[in-house]
Parts: C-alpha cells; sequence; structure tokens
C-alpha cells in the first residue's frame, strides 16, 4: 500500500509539463489539433500485487463484480462474479431496500482453460422485472464472505428522458488506466458506453493471460459492480494464440462478459442492441464477418428498422475500430465497414458513432463519403447533416501507450484531435439536446477538454424530414 501510494506520488509531480496551445487550421472554422503535451506516465500495468487489484477478504469471497443490462429496454441486469475456492451458489439476493433482500434470482456457473490456467468459477445472473427508476441492493456469495453493492435502474424508456453515458475505451490496467477510471467515476455518468479492448491481457504468455484477466476484473470492479457497462468486443479480446494451443477467438471475453444479445435476436453475444431512457444503443462487432449477408449484416438490417425515433431520439453506435480518423496508427482499418454499412448510417440518421483502437482522441463533423465507388463517385468525404459524428475515445490508458502521431494536415472531417488519456460524457437532456464533453485526465484532476451541443438527427430537424424518416425510405 505505501509502495503504490509513493509510486503515484512521483507520477503527479512529473505531470505539471503541460503546454496547451490550440492551433485553429482552415479558414475561420474551428477544426483543432490540440498539442497539449504530457509527460506519459510509464506504460506499464500496475503490479499484481497492488491494491488496485485486491482480493476481497473471506472464503471464496465473490470477486469481479460486473453488472450489464440484461434486456433490451432496462428493467433486467446480469450480474456477473468470480469465485476462486468452489463454486458456491450462484444466487442473487435483492431488493429495494438495504436490510431487506426480498428477492432470490439464480444464475449459472462456468469454469474455462486457457493454456495451462484454470479460471475461476464463473457466476452469471439474470435479476429481471425490476422497476424503473428505482435503486436496488444486491447481496452475493455466502456469510462472512458475502458482499452487498446497489445499481440504480434507468428511467423508462421515454423520448425525453434525460440519461448521462460514460465512454470509455482501450482501458487496460496501468496507472494511467486507474486515472481515467477514478476520473470517469466523478463524472456523474450513469451507464459506461465500452467501444472495446478491455485487459490487455493478451500482452501476456500462458498462464499469465488468464491471471490478468482476473486483475482487470478486480480493477474495474470499482464502477461495475455499482452501474451497468455495455460492452462491445475489441482486437485484444480475439486471443488467437495458436503457439499455446488456444485458437477460439473471445474465448476469454466470452466466458467473462455477458450481454443480453438474445433480447434484440442477435444470435451472437458480440453484437446486439439495447435501449436505455431515451437512447437506442446498438453494439457492432469489428472483429466478426459484416459484409453483405452474414449474420451481422442481416442482424443489423432488423435492428435498424426496430428503432424508433419517436421513443428513443438519441441513436448510438458503438464499434472498436473507427471508420473516421486521421491518426497515423491503424489509418484506414475501419474502411471495409465503412464501405459496407456507412450509406445506411445515414439514411437512418445515426446520432454518434462511438469506437476506440486508436489510442487518442479525435471527433469529426458530420461528413459522408457515401458518393465514392469503385467506378465513379466523389472521393473525398463531403459534409453531410444526415451523417453520424463520429468519436474516437481510445484513450484510457493501456499499457500501449499513446498514438501521439496524425495526419498534417487535418483533415477537413476532423473536428478535435487530442493525444491525451481521457474519457467521454454524453448528458441527454432530452430530445434534441445533449451535452458531450471529453475529459482529458489532467493532474488529477478531470479536465473538460472538447465539448459540444448536439442536436438530435431526427427531432432537431424538420418535419417533412422526420416523416420520411418514419416512413423507413432507407434502401436496405
Ligand atoms: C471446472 O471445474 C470443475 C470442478 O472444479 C473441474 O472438475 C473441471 O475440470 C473444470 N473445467 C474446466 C474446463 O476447467
Ligand atoms: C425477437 O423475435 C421475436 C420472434 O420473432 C419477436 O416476438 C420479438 O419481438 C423480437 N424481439 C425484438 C426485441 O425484436
Ligand atoms: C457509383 O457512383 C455513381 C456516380 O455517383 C452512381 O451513379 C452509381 O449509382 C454508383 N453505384 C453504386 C453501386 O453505388
Ligand atoms: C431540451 O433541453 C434544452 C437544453 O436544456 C432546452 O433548451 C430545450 O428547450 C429542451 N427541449 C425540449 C423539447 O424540452
Ligand atoms: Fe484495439
Amino acid at each position: 500500500m505505501l509502495v503504490s501510494f509513493g509510486v503515484r506520488l512521483i507520477l503527479y509531480q512529473h505531470l505539471h509539463i503541460v503546454l496547451i496551445i490550440l492551433s485553429f487550421v482552415g479558414h475561420g472554422d474551428a477544426r483543432v489539433t490540440s498539442t497539449f503535451v504530457r509527460s506519459e506516465w510509464p506504460s506499464t500495468d500496475i503490479p499484481l500485487e497492488n491494491e488496485a487489484f485486491a482480493i476481497p477478504k473471506g472464503h471464496n469471497a465473490p470477486q469481479q463484480v460486473h453488472i450489464t443490462q440484461g434486456d433490451y429496454d432496462g428493467k433486467a441486469v446480469i450480474i456477473s462474479w468470480v469465485t476462486t475456492a468452489e463454486p458456491g451458489p450462484s444466487k442473487v439476493q435483492y431488493g429495494a431496500s438495504k436490510d431487506n433482500s426480498e428477492f432470490t434470482a439464480e444464475g449459472t456457473v462456468t469454469n474455462y482453460t486457457f493454456y495451462n490456467y484454470k479460471s475461476g468459477y464463473i457466476h452469471h445472473c439474470l435479476v429481471d422485472g425490476l422497476e424503473y427508476n428505482t435503486k436496488y441492493y444486491y447481496k452475493i456469495g455466502v456469510g462472512d464472505s458475502s458482499r452487498e453493492f446497489w445499481f440504480q435502474t434507468p428511467p423508462k424508456i421515454d423520448p425525453d428522458a434525460s440519461y448521462t453515458f460514460g465512454v470509455i475505451g482501450d482501458l487496460g490496467q496501468t496507472f494511467n488506466s486507474l486515472s481515467t477510471l477514478e476520473h470517469y467515476m466523478q463524472s456523474g455518468g450513469q451507464t459506461v458506453l465500452y467501444v472495446g479492448d478491455l485487459s490487455y491481457a493478451d500482452r501476456y504468455t500462458y498462464n499469465d493471460v488468464g491471471i490478468r484477466w482476473d486483475s482487470w476484473g478486480r480493477f474495474i470492479e470499482r464502477s461495475t459492480a455499482y452501474q451497468p457497462w455495455i460492452w462491445s468486443a475489441g482486437n485484444h479480446e480475439i486471443e488467437y494464440m495458436p503457439n499455446m494451443g488456444e485458437v477460439l477467438p473471445f474465448k476469454s471475453y466470452l466466458q467473462r462478459f455477458s450481454t443480453p444479445h438474445t433480447a434484440s435476436n442477435s444470435s451472437n453475444p458480440l453484437w446486439y442492441a439495447v435501449r436505455r431512457a431515451s437512447a437506442h444503443i446498438i453494439v457492432l462487432s469489428s472483429y466478426s464477418p459484416f459484409v453483405k449477408y452474414t449474420p451481422q449484416w442481416m442482424w443489423l438490417r432488423e435492428e435498424l428498422k426496430k428503432v424508433d425515433r419517436e421513443k428513443t431520439p438519441w441513436l448510438i453506435i458503438l464499434m472498436h475500430m473507427p471508420i473516421y480518423s486521421s491518426n497515423l496508427a491503424h489509418y484506414m482499418e475501419g474502411e471495409s465497414m465503412r464501405a459496407v454499412f456507412e450509406s445506411w448510417f445515414v439514411c437512418f440518421k445515426v446520432d454518434l458513432i462511438f469506437a476506440g483502437h486508436v489510442h487518442a482522441y479525435e471527433r469529426s463533423y458530420r461528413i459522408s463519403n457515401i458518393h465514392y465507388n469503385v467506378s465513379s463517385g466523389d472521393r473525398y468525404p463531403v459534409p453531410d447533416k444526415s451523417a453520424p459524428v463520429y468519436i474516437t475515445v481510445g484513450d484510457g490508458g493501456n499499457q500501449e501507450g499513446l498514438a501521439g502521431r496524425f495526419w498534417d494536415p487535418q483533415p477537413d472531417y476532423s473536428a478535435f484531435r487530442e493525444a491525451s488519456y481521457g474519457h467521454s460524457t454524453l448528458e441527454i437532456r432530452n430530445r434534441t439536446h445533449a451535452f458531450y464533453h471529453w475529459n482529458r485526465n489532467d493532474d488529477g484532476k478531470k479536465v473538460k477538454t472538447d465539448s459540444v451541443v448536439f442536436y438530435n438527427q431526427y427531432w432537431a430537424s424538420n418535419l417533412h424530414r422526420r416523416r420520411g424518416l418514419q416512413k423507413s425510405h432507407c434502401k436496405l
């Protein structure tokens, strides 16, 4: 404990070299390449014995507790945890008052191996039939080792329901990751939209892969036990490691992180949708087949038809690989998904598309490149009022460090970019307004750096366009 405190103190002292020059490129528009320079904290993972990964006390005490939405509309949660000594019950006791856990739900237990690593007993328990806008207390484990947490259900689906989402990506388990997590927890965010690349356990080999998934589970518990994180998977979840005999993609991720995919009639936990408050959130998998006629493509086509902007005005998509990014890292890796889905995103007037993968922050203007095809058409993204805003938040703070180099000059489509660690918050106020911030981790304080008001793509446009959208004129 003393050691870790000392290390962090030194790290904070090195953060004072801070220089902010906002360079405005272009002719009176507001494109920004922030040249904020931070001295990077060492991009190494927190040592396993650090208190950030503390193992809860008591025989077989539940650890790595995390919850996610458990149904389509927010009246259920899936509660997950791990026990290490023996399976123990998969039971959740819960209720709306602290002292009276009047309800019980029964879950399932599973375990898996990865190389010679044997996982603990992984429990997933669906708790459904909840009331909206209610604080629930829940208890897992047995006797002295039992643990209690709480969560708050969202308001019922309503076009004017206010709700605050956090957006975090590429978190990992370094001191930078801890800083991001702590800053997020002070933000007032009620649910995290997670844009892939979770533990970075695949940076390890052999048994350490599983061990670093466990440490990550304990690391994030401080937030994930109390509010849902809506998961999407990134390349670091693939874990294709034939040299260790591990060739089943997403093995650890799928065992450990449950998603409510069947509620949106998805055949695969890697892509699904949930509705929460006034938002319809679609999760895509950048590393699963998505070209025409594949299951993901067919599912998305059906899901887009179900979106009802009269009920959920805010249409948000999560994926790992960004479609528009002007960072040199992973440049154009999202081009194949752009070619397949961009015309749908524009036609359905998606409000926001969040991605990670690139370890920096970037926000686009509303632009599209749907006129370009292999035989003809404009080759450049053009301003397009119907297009989504693309936001990359791959700067959670993992051990790979920052992607500090952007294309110069800044392309017209790029509104704001900065290579620093941080997270975003999206405060949906009502059917027309959402207040968005990207918050840089700075010197132990949360610094709001990029702030924008988003006007809803459906309700803030005129009635004529609304009617057009309602008639589902989009070619699918
Ligand atoms: C799961 O746990 C049981 C009981 O400890 C054990 O017998 C079994 O081998 C484990 N399965 C895997 C896949 O590790
Ligand atoms: C899923 O499919 C079933 C059967 O076709 C249908 O009744 C249900 O409404 C669908 N659920 C969603 C969320 O689309
Ligand atoms: C390709 O672009 C041309 C010119 O914009 C357009 O006429 C044509 O319909 C496009 N083809 C496809 C398949 O989108
Ligand atoms: C939505 O919230 C904004 C900002 O608080 C406010 O100006 C606007 O009038 C509200 N719109 C509706 C339809 O309530
Ligand atoms: Fe990634």
